[in-house]
């Protein structure tokens, strides 16, 4: 597993308290509840790495997590390597405040942040591309930052209502650059291998 070896490094409110902009970062956005944190969990190979709920807006934070350093290039150098988790986006029990504090945060955080890499944007497969997902989207194509789209929670339809959901999804995007998009699970594991060598691949973007 490429991923594996994360470790816990903060929790942060504001976009400047995250670690030095130094390296390559991935980070991981989606709607509250849709599975952020456990597909993180899934892919790491970490179980209690990140925390997760039934209750959705759990992560009211943005968490960094490292990864053992690669070497890469010609010169071989070390590169830190960090997975970002965001909080979760467009609770309604959320107090408003709160919600356009992190509106304006991962605003920041897509056009601040030098290392980011790439983005994994979490979607429930029953619920795909509400307004927060078009929104990511549309800076991913519109800026060219590389995406890949977990469908996840697959193991809530059968095989090919997953496969369904994914076609029709590929065919709106088609001509979406940079977005790819795969079915997952993080309870059957299904997609996990997919994913982390997706990962690996915006790492080293
Ligand atoms: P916030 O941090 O609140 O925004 O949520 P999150 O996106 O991090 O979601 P989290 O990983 O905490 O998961 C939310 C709920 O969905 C939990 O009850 C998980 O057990 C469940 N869940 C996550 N992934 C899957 C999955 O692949 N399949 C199923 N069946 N349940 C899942
Ligand atoms: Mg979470």
């Amino acid at each position: 597993n490429p991923l594996q070896g994360a470790q816990f490094v903060l929790a942060a409110h504001r976009v400047n308290q995250l670690p030095a902009d130094e390296g390559a970062e991935v980070a991981f956005a989606g709607r509250s509840n849709a599975g952020k944190s456990s597909a993180l969990n899934a892919l790491t190979g970490h179980k209690g790495l990140a925390r997760t709920s039934k209750t959705p807006g759990r992560t009211q934070q943005m968490v960094a997590f490292s990864l053992p350093p690669t070497r890469r290039g010609e010169t071989s150098q070390a590169i830190e390597t960090r997975l970002i988790d965001l909080p979760g986006y467009g609770y309604a029990k959320v107090p408003e405040a709160m919600r356009e504090h992190w509106r304006h945060e991962i605003d920041a955080y897509l056009h601040v942040r030098r290392s980011l890499r790439g983005l994994v944007l979490i979607v429930d497969i029953r619920h795909p591309m509400k307004e927060f997902d078009r929104m990511m989207l549309d800076f991913c194509v519109a800026t060219l930052l590389p995406c890949h789209v977990l469908l996840t929670k697959a193991d809530k339809l059968s095989r090919n209502q997953a496969a369904q959901a994914l076609a029709v999804l590929r065919k709106q995007f088609h001509a979406s650059m940079p977005v790819s998009m795969q079915v997952f699970s993080s309870a059957d594991g299904t997609g996990v291998d997919e994913a982390r060598a997706a990962v690996a691949r915006l790492l080293e973007g």
